[in-house]
């Protein structure tokens, strides 16, 4: 398995997903601060491994803090809460982990626990979160590895692979399980301008893995529908409104779009984190924009004129008419979106299998 992010002693270590493929680097963070820089320059990016991330840093400050009891370490907690948060806004596994954290630190508190024992508990939880979302990654395998036909070739957009999620995948997990199961697959994966989450990262998977891959530029998706070379899209979420649209990597929108024009299935695949029911739907999403610069260069290099303006939203909303269905670790929603995703998130919970 790939070593996305991992908890050693009191360390977050992340491989740097920034210099992938060329180089294997490993970012080692001890403080909260340094896990927010991590999280805002894309050191580890996804939303699920966003929201593990959060998870570690926030029990990283707790137990590392020198808040003398409860009530300070609680001013303490929201303070690293609110760092947290403001990295990176669309992803809503990284509020639904804050959220984790603030209930674990509220039950240890309620219990009459000392400062250190609240940062063993809360050390715990982000450990949970983590080996939570490999249990649901794989699940969500099982039940996506039934609409990979054998022999299919699939694109996919941006990474939804191990690098994004604790590890397995989402999107990735589902073909990672297809495989396992015998199947025969061909993936193309878009390029996925301006960071080339998949020409770097999802070919750097699947090569590994001695998974067919071609990576193609995000403009070359519509000719090979066309022609009959695509039999399948699958991508991952960050995040789904309650009525079944979907926030994901800049570009996905185009695929569906192209997708539905060539009647090719279009699924996304996303553990129930990433489902926000209080969000109605893809208008109220909000949209990060990054640095202009990652548009402008190439590494160091600038490839734009002095003065042009630039625009670089990183996420754009896909419309739920155009998803034939959301692969979850709980099984497949298909539309009626408003109905289906609000029964699955409402389901009880049995525990999640981590070993
Ligand atoms: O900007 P990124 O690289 O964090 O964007 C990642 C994506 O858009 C992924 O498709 C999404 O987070 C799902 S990851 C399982």
């Amino acid at each position: 398995m790939l070593p996305t992010i991992d908890w050693q002693d009191d360390v977050v270590i992340m491989v740097d997903q920034r210099k992938l493929p060329s180089q294997e680097l490993y970012v080692r963070c001890r403080t909260p601060p340094e896990v927010a820089k991590a999280i805002r320059t894309m050191v580890i990016r996804g939303a699920p491994a966003i929201g593990v991330a959060a998870a570690m840093g926030i029990a990283l400050g707790v137990k590392r803090s020198k808040a003398k009891g409860t009530p300070q370490l609680a001013v303490e907690l929201q303070k690293i809460c609110t760092l947290m948060a403001a990295t990176r806004p669309t992803a809503v596994n990284l509020f639904w982990a804050i959220d984790r954290m603030k209930k674990a630190f509220a039950e240890g508190a309620q219990s009459g626990e000392s400062p250190e024992e609240i940062g063993e508990r809360l050390e715990a939880e982000a450990r949970r979160i983590h080996d939570e979302d490999v249990a649901n990654c794989r699940a969500m395998g099982q039940h996506g590895a039934t609409i990979v036909p054998d022999g299919a070739r699939v694109l996919t957009h941006c990474n939804a692979g191990a690098l994004a999620t604790a590890g397995y995948g989402s999107a990735l997990g589902v073909l990672r399980a297809a495989v396992e199961h015998g199947k025969r697959i061909a993936v193309f994966a878009d390029e996925t301008r301006p960071f080339l989450q998949g020409a770097r990262l999802t070919a750097w998977e699947l090569v590994r893995e001695g998974i067919e891959t071609t990576v193609i530029t995000e403009s070359m998706a519509g000719p090979l529908m066309r022609d009959r070379e695509i039999d399948l899209a699958i991508v991952g979420a960050d995040r789904i409104a309650a009525n079944g649209d979907v926030a994901n990597k800049i570009g996905t929108y185009t695929v569906a779009v192209l997708a539905r024009e060539h009647d090719i299935p279009f699924y996304v695949a996303a553990p129930v984190s990433t489902i926000d029911i209080s969000t109605p739907d893809g208008a109220h999403i909000p949209i990060e924009e990054r640095d202009q610069r990652e548009v402008s260069h190439f590494g160091a290099s600038r490839v734009t004129p002095e003065g042009a303006r630039i625009r670089n939203p990183a996420f754009d909303v896909t419309p739920h008419r155009y998803i034939t269905g959301i692969i979850t670790e709980r099984g497949i929603c298909h539309p009626p979106y408003l109905e289906s995703l609000r029964r699955l998130v409402q389901q009880p919970l049995s525990p999640v299998r981590t070993g």
